[in-house]
């Protein structure tokens, strides 16, 4: 029979109940009152592993500030990267929902006419605004930070004198090209500088600190950075336990510390597990040895829906890359470890570095050292018969 399931793993997928962000969306919420009070505030940025619950929780956050009547708009940066063309729809949506008022419709044009500039300069496939040859010509810029500024302040001033505050939720950060990252910092540093209330809430993967702070010295200043990780064992309870509440099923405190030993606290994997162990098992009390039954279960569905996706993205030359890493004695490892295991000099192997950095697949921590951005991924790969074969050939 269908038995509904109060877990959700996958990306972005709301969990019914969200653990351990308490503070966060509660600081955060006193910033969305004080932009609300036309008052210009800190932009934010989260940063952590896959399926720490980024997304969800800048969705949790959107959710709120659109109840205080913030205008909001979700971007989800792709790899194929359509940042400008996405920045452009949603502030045309903005002037949109103003235009709405008769007595705003004076504030459309200036803001406008900046975002016919930016689309017809740096979106090549734009087809928002039909332009004859001189009008493209009259239009064209040569300066991404400047016409991007150009929108954002025009639209800032129009979010000023019609109190409605914007606040942009930008997801996967991390592939924004530098250029862009760098003129969009510029663009809402010189809006805060004039006070009109436009905000960002974003999220990436860990190299966003880097790419950040390698741009302006002042984002430091312009951005809260925080980074979210795994859940504490008391928050990892909640997530566990709250779910199956509602349907008047309970954990004992065995299966939880079993539950939380195998998923590190993870939120994706918790989602997961519990999901597995809930449609097993048909007693109201779940034991250890229910987690025990369903833990095979578990990582098949972990390696085929989460790790091997990401593992297939990658060129035989990065699949060894990875080995190597693996093979190395503890996480994060040094790229020159990395070539010892290849046994290749440093240099030879470095673009395969980017590339995975690039894929979102590894990540740089510290000045040299290299990690994975999913977690637990290094278990995965041991279970593989690649790798073991690759072992025994080195
Ligand atoms: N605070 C939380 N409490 C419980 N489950 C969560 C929490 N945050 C995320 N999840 C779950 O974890 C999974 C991954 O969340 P997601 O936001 O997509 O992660 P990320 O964007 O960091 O990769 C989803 O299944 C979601 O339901
Ligand atoms: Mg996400």
């Amino acid at each position: 029979m269908f038995k509904v399931n109060p877990y959700r793993p996958g990306a972005g997928l709301m969990p019914t109940y969200i653990a351990g962000r308490d503070d966060d969306i509660n600081a955060i919420e006193q910033m969305f009152i004080a932009l609300k009070m036309n008052i210009p505030t800190q932009s934010i940025i989260f940063s952590g592993l896959r399926g720490v619950g980024k997304t969800v929780l800048i969705n949790k956050l959107q959710d709120i500030a659109e109840e205080k009547e913030i205008f909001c708009r979700h971007i989800e940066v792709e790899e194929r990267n359509d940042f400008i063309s996405q920045i452009a729809t949603c502030s045309q949506a903005f002037l949109r929902k103003v235009s709405t008022k008769e007595k705003f419709k004076h504030l459309i044009q200036k803001p406008l006419d900046a975002i016919k500039s930016l689309v017809v300069s740096f979106d090549p496939n734009g087809s928002t605004f039909s332009l004859s040859v001189q009008e493209r010509e009259l239009y064209k810029s040569n300066s991404l930070t400047q016409s991007l500024t150009e929108v954002f302040v025009t639209i800032g001033e129009t979010a000023y004198k019609t109190e409605t505050p914007i606040c942009f939720f930008i997801d996967e950060i991390q592939y924004m090209k530098q250029n862009e990252l760098g003129s969009l910092i510029a663009a809402l540093h010189r809006t805060n500088q004039l006070g009109y209330p436009v905000m960002i809430v974003g999220a990436g993967l860990p190299k966003i600190y880097k790419m950040l702070s390698e741009e302006k010295s002042y984002s430091e200043r312009l951005f809260l950075y925080k980074e979210i990780g795994s859940l504490t064992d008391d928050q990892s309870k909640k997530a566990i336990v709250e779910p199956a509440k509602k349907f008047k099923i309970s954990y004992t405190e065995d299966a939880i510390k079993k539950i939380i030993k195998i998923t590190k606290g993870y939120p994706f994997f918790i989602q997961q597990l519990c999901q597995v162990v809930y449609k097993n098992t048909d007693d109201k009390i779940i034991q250890e040895c229910h987690i025990d039954n369903n833990i095979e279960e578990f990582f098949t569905l972990l390696d085929v829906g989460f790790f091997k996706v990401r593992y297939e993205r990658c060129s035989d030359g990065e699949k060894k890359f990875i080995f190597a890493m693996v093979s190395c004695e503890e996480l994060p490892c040094t790229i020159s470890n990395v070539s010892k295991q290849l046994n290749k000099k440093v240099k030879t192997i470095s673009p395969t570095r980017a590339q995975l950095i690039s894929k979102g697949i590894i990540f740089p921590v510290r000045h040299s050292e290299l990690d994975f951005t999913v977690p637990e991924f290094t278990g995965y790969i041991q279970r593989l018969d690649e790798y073991k074969q690759w072992c025994e050939e080195n």
